[in-house]
């Protein structure tokens, strides 16, 4: 296991990192008190893992921009929440973190699974890949498309070499470690991507560049 991930598992370094961010961000946490104790509780130190409140309007949007009836997004939905076999290959991976939650809550990326089930890409791509946790989820769609006949690829960019520990080998899947600025530009030469998750850092100069590197690609964006 990578020293960074070892460091996040120990509870005094654990301890003393929240105790930091509770102090850097005071302000905030003053107006919102529930979030504080919240952050307290939580086994998690960084890209916080969530459901959200607004799956409905989430689907709402996805049927609208893709012009497809709302029942076909609620249909992947129900697919996704019943795909027992992923949260399980997932919590087996996550439970032994004491750094991260047991169980995969899946939050906006079930948009990222219903937009791929819906578009069929050939390519998608995801800069940002954390943990792995929206890639397994790319990849589930993927896998699915595949066994209706429409076979993708998932490469996914992160700065971290020791990210993606969540996910297995998989023939769809290229993980690529390097800053985006500098590999996005070769990796995706010449090709066209049909969907992009941009969810790498969000300051502008990295995101103008992956903006850039979509346009360059002929993108169909999706960010
Ligand atoms: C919000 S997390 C990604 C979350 C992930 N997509 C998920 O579904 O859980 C952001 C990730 O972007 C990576 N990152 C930040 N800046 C980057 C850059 N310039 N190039 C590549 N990866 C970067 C970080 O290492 C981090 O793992």
């Amino acid at each position: 296991m990578p020293s960074s991930h070892l460091r996040k598992q120990s509870r005094l370094y654990r301890a003393v990192a929240k105790a930091r961010t509770l102090w850097v961000l005071r302000s905030v946490f003053a107006k919102q008190p529930r979030a504080a104790l919240e952050y307290v509780r939580s086994e998690e130190l960084d890209n916080f893992t969530y459901e959200i409140g607004n799956e409905e309007e989430l689907a709402r949007f996805i049927a609208d921009v893709l012009g497809v009836a709302p029942r076909r997004v609620a249909h992947l939905r129900c697919e996704l929440q019943e795909d027992i076999a992923l949260r399980e290959r997932l919590a087996v991976k996550l439970r032994p973190r004491t750094d991260r939650r047991d169980e995969p809550l899946f939050g906006r990326r079930i948009g990222w699974y219903c937009m791929v089930r819906l578009v069929k890409p050939s390519l998608v791509v995801e800069t940002g890949t954390h943990d792995g946790l929206g890639t397994a989820l790319l990849l589930r769609a993927l896998e699915r498309n595949a066994e209706e006949g429409s076979v993708g690829r998932l490469p996914t960019f992160d700065i971290d070499a020791a990210s993606g520990w969540l996910l297995e080998e998989h023939a769809m899947l290229e993980r690529v470690v390097g800053d985006t600025r500098k590999v996005l530009p070769r990796t995706l030469k010449g090709v066209a991507v049909d969907v992009f998750i941009h969810d790498s850092a969000t300051r502008t100069s990295t995101s103008a560049s992956s903006s850039r590197q979509r346009s360059r690609a002929r993108a169909n964006a999706w960010s």
